[in-house]
């Protein structure tokens, strides 16, 4: 639920107490989907399902905005593009995509979403890495591997690891490597996202409703997710358009987009609520990528406004004139009014969707906001 009330972070104002029925009244109900009129394989279409990724907005709203705000061939910057969706639609629209991101894995995700993949090497690709043989010549994994996967599961693990150095394709399958890595570790089923210990016996799953065993193998999963990769690249490929997509690993705070920028569509971190690296912590264990934490934006309130403002007056300054900031936010803690202030930038709409939640065992109503704002 969002805060009932609301204290501008820059004025000292207070923002009046908000009822359920006020809430209720305020929701923008074009941007508020019900699950018939966009269900789950719509939300999760083509390559925007290569990999989970919790924090994502769904590719629909990033649909309306561009068509609201952009044309094609004008560039769009995403300076905490996470997992690609503002790029991906970016790119399916015509325009030219450009994101930012601190975290190495979301950026080679990103490369693997929006990548061109030619047929018959993608067919190469498949065939080379059916034929690897389990576990043959894969070396012992690290601590964090050992504890977190059956022996047998690790060594088909890395035996695809392997693999993938003979391959066209390599962040692809290392996308599918890590996709696979994560539902093969210890985890219980319904405790994927941040799991604190490894199952290592029977337990009773919530999510299945039954009781369920830790994982023991990886093969299945590497064989399901390679083939679900191929037809969800082959399907973006019928929509993809040739423009450029720009992706830079780096800290927002300190990278400017690689152009005038037409719109800015972005979903920041907010503090608090998703630790970005540690989601994906198997991926950097299994892929060797260097984590950044410390420079994650929102793993404490404590200089968050700040670190946000210095991004969007960035973005702001790369702003063509009529350019506009698109930011998806739940802002629960009001913080928005005076982050945009304090980025140079002036709030023409307040917009309030109504999400719908309904991965793992997060249940409740769940809102957010989308602010548009102008220099
Ligand atoms: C809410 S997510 C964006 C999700 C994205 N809209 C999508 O649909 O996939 C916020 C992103 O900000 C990134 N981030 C956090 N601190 C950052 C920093 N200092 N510079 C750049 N990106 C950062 C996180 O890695 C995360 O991917």
């Amino acid at each position: 639920m969002i805060a009932a009330s609301r204290q501008s972070a820059k004025r000292g104002e207070v923002r009046p107490v908000r009822t359920q029925a006020a809430l209720y009244d305020e929701i923008d109900l074009e941007l508020s989907w019900s699950e018939q009129e966009l269900p789950e394989r719509e939300r999760t279409k083509h390559v925007h399902r290569l990999h989970p990724y919790l924090g994502k907005f769904v590719p629909q709203l990033a649909e309306v905005f561009l068509r609201r705000y952009a044309s094609s061939g004008q560039l769009v910057w995403d300076p905490f593009a996470g997992s690609g969706t503002t790029l991906v639609e970016a790119n399916a629209f015509g325009a030219r995509a450009a994101g930012c991101d601190l975290s190495a894995f979301n950026c080679l995700l990103m490369r693997a979403k929006t990548g061109a993949y030619e047929p018959a090497a993608l067919l190469a690709d498949v065939v080379w890495l059916s034929e690897g043989e389990e576990g043959k010549k894969s070396r012992p994994g690290g601590s964090y591997l050992r504890r977190w996967y059956a022996p047998r599961s690790l060594a088909e693990l890395l035996s695809f690891r392997e693999r993938i150095e003979g391959t066209t394709y390599p962040e692809l399958w290392q996308v599918v490597l890590s996709r696979s890595a994560r539902s093969a570790r210890l985890a219980r089923h319904d405790d994927l996202d941040f799991p604190a210990e490894p199952a290592t016996g029977e337990y009773f799953c919530h999510k299945h409703r039954r009781v369920c065993r830790p994982v023991g193998e990886a093969d299945k999963f590497l064989r399901r997710y390679v083939r679900d990769a191929v037809q969800r690249v082959q399907e973006f490929a019928e929509v993809r358009s040739p423009g450029p997509v720009d992706i830079l690993h780096g800290d927002a705070r300190c990278v400017d987009p690689p152009g005038p920028v037409d719109l800015v569509l972005t979903s920041p971190p907010y503090p608090g609520l998703i630790d970005y690296h540690e989601q994906h912590a198997y991926a950097y264990e299994l892929l060797g990528l260097e984590r950044r934490d410390s420079e994650e934006i929102g793993r404490g309130v404590k200089g968050y406004c700040e670190a946000i403002a210095t991004v969007l007056a960035r973005s702001r300054r790369a702003l063509r004139r009529g350019g506009k900031v698109v930011v998806v936010v739940n802002d629960r803690r009001g913080l928005y009014d005076g982050i945009l202030a304090a980025a140079g930038l002036r709030l023409e709409e307040r917009l309030l969707r109504h999400v719908n939640r309904r991965t793992g065992r997060r249940k409740g109503e769940y809102y957010e906001e989308v602010l548009i704002a102008t220099p």
